[in-house]
């Protein structure tokens, strides 16, 4: 029987090697919140994420995933996910020393990237100056930058997309949303999504043939409407950045979409809508490109440069570039 472990996405830690051009970006461009600084890091929310906080901004040589952290559904839950990751031999132990939330659990899904699993959490409380007339909201919206409401999802690249998919439904009880296989090669699974919630996906997983273990390719917010994702790629543009992809329309989970980069690199994207998933007993859905899975409107193309995840390539065994050529099936599929 399906019973929920994971209740939501709760932060995830971006390694950057701008940390002062990736803040400013993050709190001025964006829009995020400042909560607090510790070490190389600075802790980060949206004006409507509820907790400490949902995004870390920590200084390293490269660009990448620090780790993702999850919250559980509740203190039983988490004992439970414990235990089935001490089954998996994937868990790596408990650690006291995060910010913002009770001892967690690590451990690192099987293509290798780091994620931490928690109960109890430190809920934001707004200053005076930022309180909302509105009881149920964390803090009232800044009117600076894009300021979406709350963190998304996070995507992963990993090199057996569908086998992680499984691996996330069966340990920890992940719905399987949907995954996508080339137009040619339709058991060649490109990209997978899985959820914790009634959202299509909070955890993404794209294809990574780099060899590199752990690596991210995106991070992603929501606002509330589909004209503030426009208003979003004018605020980025605005602020002296370039689109990479989009404004479009996802067929996966139906999201409006737009990606960019941040000044340290890593790829962030803005969400709005989408369907809603309630059915526990929900089965995947597959499909190929040609549907329309990357995007709705069929012939438009995606740029190579979404392909590239982070760290960045250079020490795989194939080039970043020719990877891209390989592994974007929309590419392949313009050209045909
Ligand atoms: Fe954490
Ligand atoms: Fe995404």
């Amino acid at each position: 029987m399906y019973e929920r472990l994971i209740s939501q996405l709760a932060h995830v830690e971006l390694l950057t090697p701008k940390p002062q051009e990736s803040l400013n970006f993050f709190t001025q461009v964006m829009g995020l919140e400042e909560t607090e600084r510790a070490g190389q890091s600075v802790y980060l929310r949206c004006w409507g994420d509820y907790f400490h906080h949902s995004v870390v901004l920590t200084e390293a040589p490269a660009t990448g995933l620090g780790h993702a952290g999850w919250r559980t559904e509740g203190p039983e839950q988490l004992e439970r996910a414990v235990a089935r990751l001490q089954g998996s031999g994937m868990g790596q132990g408990w650690d006291d020393s995060g910010r913002g939330h009770g001892r967690a659990y690590r451990y690192r899904g099987p293509g290798g990237h780091q994620h931490e699993i928690f109960w109890d959490v430190d809920r934001y409380q707004a200053p005076p100056e930022k309180r909302s007339s509105f009881p149920a909201r964390p803090q009232r919206p800044p009117a600076r930058g894009v300021a979406p409401r709350q963190l998304d999802h996070v995507t992963l690249a990993t090199k057996d997309t569908y086998a992680d998919a499984l691996w996330y439904r069966d340990t920890l009880s992940y719905r399987f949303t949907e995954y996508t296989g080339l137009d040619d090669h339709p058991d060649t699974i490109v990209f997978a999504m899985v959820t914790t919630n009634e959202k299509s996906h909070d955890l993404g997983l794209g294809l990574d043939l780099s060899g590199i273990p752990g690596r991210l390719h995106h991070l992603a917010f929501w606002v509330d409407a589909v004209e503030d994702v426009l208003r979003a790629a004018d605020t980025v543009m605005e602020a002296g950045g370039h689109i990479e992809f989009g404004p479009g329309r996802h067929g996966m989970g139906e999201q409006t979409y737009l990606y960019f980069r941040e000044p340290g690199g890593i790829r962030l994207e803005i969400n709005s809508g989408g369907y809603r998933v309630y059915q526990p007993d929900w089965e995947p859905v597959k499909w190929v490109p040609a549907q329309g899975s990357n995007t709705m409107y069929r012939n438009l193309s995606m740029p190579d440069s979404m392909m590239e995840a982070f760290p960045p390539a250079e020490a795989a065994a194939i080039p970043e570039p020719e990877l891209a050529g390989l592994a974007n099936p929309w590419a392949a599929r313009r050209e045909a």
